[in-house]
């Protein structure tokens, strides 16, 4: 080792050396050098780690081995381990710098092949594993003396010193290895690699420390996952941790594997925990319940063990019904589309001499017990084959079974007639295939229960050669029919008999309903023949200004007419509902009707004649509704000579009074329908007041009068009166207020007048 020129104990480094040179340099040249000096005594002048060679003219001096310079002025020491231990001394050395020289030291747990505690490797000597034993040592051992290193140092002795390397866990810090711990700053502290390195999407796991060794563990975030399984690293040597090889990825499961025989089913992502759902193809069905994938952690999917398997139809419980039919049903299963089945049919005659029956027949149907009406022959024994279609498969099933024989007499619960499109009878036969050929008699007669005299009689023939049982007859609607049918040419066999009864129509026989002479009706009957029909009818009549008046009538009437009518017995002045329905039809026809009014009735007075007395007061009472509304009640003053002239519908005297029409008549009060009360009202004659809008003027003196009452019907155009004479007036009438009345017969007398008077009221 190189002393420093201060003797102070600072190491002497590769790097410091450059730098003490000069120093040395200006120390170790005390005085200049001369020409003179040469050759007086150079050998004087040698540097004291150099030596005096002699020549034969003069003396040089030259450093000593160890040392490098100019031999007089500076020989400094020349370090041998610069070049490091490994290379100077040889593996699991530390090599020591001493002026002039060096020596090697093996490292802890390696000895000197030599034995010795130091060595020069130029014998060979080099380190090996083992320590010696001999303890051959000539050195003291400084390092006995223990922890001379401090903390986490190593003590190596060294001739007569020792120095100190850091312990494994330490590194140096203040200086280089080897040191003196009382000399050098150097000092060794414990490794700490501090925060580990994060990882993105990545997290530690547990508790760790930043010393030497010290492992960390990563694990990936939720939906992370890393193709090396390494989760650890450690706090290396270098005080670094170790990069993690963890290298969490985002979880992307990409596109859901492919089930066979299913197909995905909604919606799904490539993220973790993202669940995709298969469905079976049609015609497969997964017994295992669902098929799904589940897009795990490791990236990957995880489908569900269940698989889509075919579905194989069974076809079970076949049954033949009505003779030529079959039906059957299929095993429960996820099959929601049509089923093609083909249904292959073998018959062998009954008759040796008539050929087979072999066909196949294709039905594709939704239906879980579907049914076929086959095409077979009467009274033949058939094999019926059921299997679906290729490419389904299924169990087949096989039923055999006898058709009944084509007689339409052979058994009752067979032999059916049934009516459709309200006019046709339609045969059930046993089959549309053809046996042996026989022809029936049908004879047809229709009854209706309610017509007496209602008759409707046809026959036809019906020879089992025709393919269509259907015999449209023209029938009649809601009537009974019997038929019999016999089997010609077989007079042995009874006839049958059955019945069938037709609908009502639903289509309207009744049409063109029209009103003649006010309350008659007459309508068309669409039925042509001329046959009895029976119609309900049904009247309902309403009055508006007669709220109690209610009317209904129901009957009915026979008639065989293409144009029945029939006249009502109705009210006037009243609005009518008629409902006219033929019993043979569902549908009546209704239409309103409207009777006009006729005359309201005659008014109820108490007669009167007066001789040039005082008038008593007219007591009008409320005529009674029945013919129609009453609108008006008038007071006509008449003179005498013109009673027998007067007609009551007649607006002749309809004028106001005045000069002029005194001589023909006025109105001298008219009080409105709405205005009499229900009890009745007095009017005194000429009591000058206007009544309505007549003026009710005094009667002159000295003629003769004739006062009479008129009521009048108005409603829907038509006007209708009566009148009654209420009073007779001789000569003056000086007051009307006279309290005393001279009444005269009133009843017998008034009818008397009345009916006089409706002589020549009559329009
Ligand atoms: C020193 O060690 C190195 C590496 O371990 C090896 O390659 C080399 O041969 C060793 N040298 C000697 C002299 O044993
Ligand atoms: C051991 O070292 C001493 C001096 O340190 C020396 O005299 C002696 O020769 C060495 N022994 C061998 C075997 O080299
Ligand atoms: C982690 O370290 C803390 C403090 O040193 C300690 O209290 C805790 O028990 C440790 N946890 C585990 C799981 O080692
Ligand atoms: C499937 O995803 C689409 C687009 O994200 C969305 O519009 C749709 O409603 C989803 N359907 C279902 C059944 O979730
Ligand atoms: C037999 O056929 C008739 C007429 O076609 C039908 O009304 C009846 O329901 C059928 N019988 C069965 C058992 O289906
Ligand atoms: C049809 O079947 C019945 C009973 O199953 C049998 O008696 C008859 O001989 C069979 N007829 C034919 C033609 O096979
Ligand atoms: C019935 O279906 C079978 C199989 O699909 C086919 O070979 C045959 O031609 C079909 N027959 C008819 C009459 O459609
Ligand atoms: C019924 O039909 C199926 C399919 O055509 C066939 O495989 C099977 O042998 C048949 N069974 C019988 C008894 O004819
Ligand atoms: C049908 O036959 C019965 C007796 O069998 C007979 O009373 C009836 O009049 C016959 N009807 C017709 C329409 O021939
Ligand atoms: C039905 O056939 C019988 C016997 O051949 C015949 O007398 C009768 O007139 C036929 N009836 C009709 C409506 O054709
Ligand atoms: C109306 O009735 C009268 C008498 O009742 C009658 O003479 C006349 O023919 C009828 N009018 C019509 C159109 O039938
Ligand atoms: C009309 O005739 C039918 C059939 O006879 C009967 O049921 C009904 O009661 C009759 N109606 C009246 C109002 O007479």
């Amino acid at each position: 080792m190189a002393r420093g020129p201060w003797g102070v104990g600072i190491p002497l480094g590769r790097l410091l050396l450059p730098l003490l040179l000069p120093l040395n340099l200006a120390r170790g040249a005390p005085r200049a050098w001369s020409q003179d000096d040469f050759h007086s005594d150079i050998c004087a002048t040698c540097h004291e780690h150099a030596t005096c060679l002699k020549r034969e003219t003069t003396s040089i001096c030259i450093c000593k081995y160890g040392f490098v310079g100019n031999g007089r002025t500076h020989c400094i020491d020349k370090d041998e381990c610069q070049y490091g231990a490994s290379v100077v001394c040889g593996n699991h050395t530390s090599c020591h710098n001493i002026p002039g020289g060096f020596y090697c030291i093996c490292l802890e747990g390696y000895r000197a092949t030599n034995n010795n505690k130091t060595f020069i490797p130029n014998d060979g000597t080099f380190c090996t594993g083992f320590k010696s034993s001999s303890g051959a040592v000539a050195d003291i051992d400084e390092c006995e003396v223990s922890s001379r290193c401090r903390r986490g140092g190593r003590c190596v002795n060294t001739r007569g010193s020792y120095e100190c390397y850091c312990m494994d866990g330490y590194l140096p810090k203040g200086g280089p290895e080897p040191f003196h711990p009382t000399r050098d700053a150097t000092s060794c502290t414990e490794i700490d690699c501090g925060t580990p390195p994060e990882i993105p999407g990545g997290y530690i796991i547990g508790n760790y420390t930043s010393r030497l060794g010290s492992q960390v563990h990563y694990a990936c975030k939720e939906g992370f996952f890393s193709d090396s399984e390494d989760t650890a690293s450690s706090c290396t040597a270098m005080g670094t941790w170790e990069s993690p090889k963890l290298n969490c990825q985002e979880i992307d499961c990409g596109r859901p594997p492919e089930v066979q025989h299913a197909i995905l089913e909604g919606n799904h992502s490539s993220r973790l925990g993202s669940v995709a759902h298969y469905v079976c193809l049609e015609g497969f069905e997964s017994p295992g319940g669902k098929i799904t994938s589940v897009c795990t952690e490791k990236g990957t999917w995880r489908t569900s063990a269940s698989t889509c398997s075919e579905i194989i139809i069974e076809i079970n419980e076949v049954s033949v019904f009505n003779n030529t039919c079959v039906r059957w049903q299929i095993n429960p299963g996820r099959i929601n589309s049509k089923i093609e089945y083909v249904i292959y049919i073998k018959g062998q005659r009954l008759d040796p001499l008539e050929s087979g029956h072999e066909e196949t027949v294709n039905l594709t149907t939704e239906s879980r017990t579907p049914e076929v009406c086959l095409d077979l022959y009467p009274g033949t024994n058939y094999t019926v084959n059921i299997s679906t279609a290729p490419p389904r498969r299924s169990v087949p099933a096989v039923t055999e079974f006898q058709t009944a024989g084509d007689d339409l007499l052979e058994d009752d619960g067979i032999f059916n007639i049934s009516i459709f499109n309200e006019v046709c009878l339609k045969l059930n036969r046993h089959s549309r295939k053809v046996g042996s050929e026989r022809v029936y008699q049908f004879k047809v007669l229709g009854r209706r229960w309610y017509l007496n005299t209602f008759y409707h009689a046809t026959s036809f023939n019906f020879t089992t050669r025709e393919q269509t049982a259907v015999v449209c007859l023209d029938l009649y609607p809601a009537t009974d029919y019997s038929v019999n049918v016999t089997l010609l040419g077989s007079p042995e066999r009874p006839s049958v008999q059955t019945t069938v009864t037709t609908a009502p129509a639903v289509k309207q026989t009744i049409s063109n309903i029209s009103v003649f002479n006010e309350t008659c009706l007459r309508w068309r009957s669409m039925k042509t023949a001329d046959i009895e029909e029976m119609y309900l009818v049904h009247i309902w009549g309403q009055r508006w200004y007669q709220k109690g008046f209610a009317q209904e009538m129901i009957f009915n009437i026979t008639a065989s007419s293409q144009t029945p009518e029939t006249c009502l017995d109705l009210s006037p002045g009243t609005n009518y509902s008629v409902s006219i329905q033929a019993l043979s039809s569902e549908l009546p026809v209704v239409i309103s009707l409207t009777t006009q009014i006729t005359e309201p009735p005659l008014p109820e007075v108490d007669f009167f004649t007066v001789h040039g007395g005082p008038l008593p007061r007219l007591r009008l009472r409320k005529a009674t509704e029945k013919n129609g509304p009453i609108s008006s009640y008038q007071v006509l003053v008449l003179p005498s000579a013109l009673q027998s002239t007067f007609a009551c519908d007649s607006e002749e005297v309809a004028s106001f009074f005045s000069e002029a029409s005194e001589a023909s008549g006025y109105v001298t009060a008219e009080l409105l329908a709405k205005d009499i009360p229900d009890d009745a009202m007095e009017i005194p004659i000429g009591d000058r007041l206007y009544y309505g809008k007549y003026y009710n003027a005094p009667l002159k003196t000295g003629h003769d009068y004739c006062i009479i009452l008129r009521i009048t019907s108005e409603w829907n155009e038509v006007r209708r009166s009566a009148c009654a004479v209420w009073a007779h007036v001789k000569g003056s009438s000086l007051t009307f207020l006279l309290p005393q009345m001279v009444g005269v017969g009133l009843g017998s007398m008034a009818v008397v007048i009345v009916l006089a008077f409706l002589s020549f009221s009559a329009v």
